[in-house]
């Protein structure tokens, strides 16, 4: 018993009280379903979000063009969408700090969801970052960009990234996570 606790006590901080204050029947049942969670979380994708300049504005920012909703409150919608998926996000306004998030994360998740908003008809510096890490990358723009001013239809990171999704709104993000998901 004193083996089985000191093996599987890492698992969880508060073990200890339950192995003191419950008898062996509960104790199985806890174990067993800590054991799940721990499978579950280890089995788990990863994927990263991250949004780039002015995207922290969404909601206010021009609603005509990229609607009412704010990212936090899609981001809520898109976890429930895919409740076995770690969707991890972040958000900046400034290019170096886009480039840091994708080289942490560019070598260990199971795909990055990029909207680097204006950088995208801007930044060599990003494109370069895409193509220095392992990670397969999708572009998302909310609006469809080809409709839009002349400066906003070339894109950098096109060409560095696994597949582009333009247009869709807000759903662009969730359409991006499916095809990580399901393509290879
Ligand atoms: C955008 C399109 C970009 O041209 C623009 O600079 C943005 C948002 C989009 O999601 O539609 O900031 O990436």
């Amino acid at each position: 018993m004193v083996y089985i606790w000191r093996t599987y006590s890492r698992f969880s901080n508060d073990f200890s009280q339950f192995y003191l204050f419950n008898p062996i029947g509960i104790y199985s049942i806890y174990y067993h379903s800590k054991f799940e969670q721990i499978k579950k979380t280890n089995s788990m994708k990863r994927i990263q979000i991250i949004n780039g300049p002015n995207l922290n504005l969404l909601g206010k920012r021009e609603p005509t063009v990229y609607g009412n909703q704010t990212f936090e409150a899609y981001l809520q919608k898109l976890k429930s969408l895919f409740p076995d998926v770690q969707l991890d996000y972040f958000q900046s306004n400034i290019e170096g700090e886009l480039i840091n998030k994708l080289h942490e994360v560019g070598f260990s998740y199971d795909g990055i969801v990029l909207n680097a908003g204006a950088y995208t008809h801007t930044s060599i510096a990003i494109a370069d970052a895409i193509r220095s890490i392992t990670v397969p990358v999708l572009e998302v723009h909310i609006s469809n960009v080809f409709k839009r001013e002349v400066y906003r239809h070339h894109s950098y990171l096109s060409d560095a990234c696994k597949g582009c999704i333009v247009g869709f709104g807000m759903d662009s993000y969730r359409l991006g996570i499916d095809a990580i998901l399901h393509f290879d």
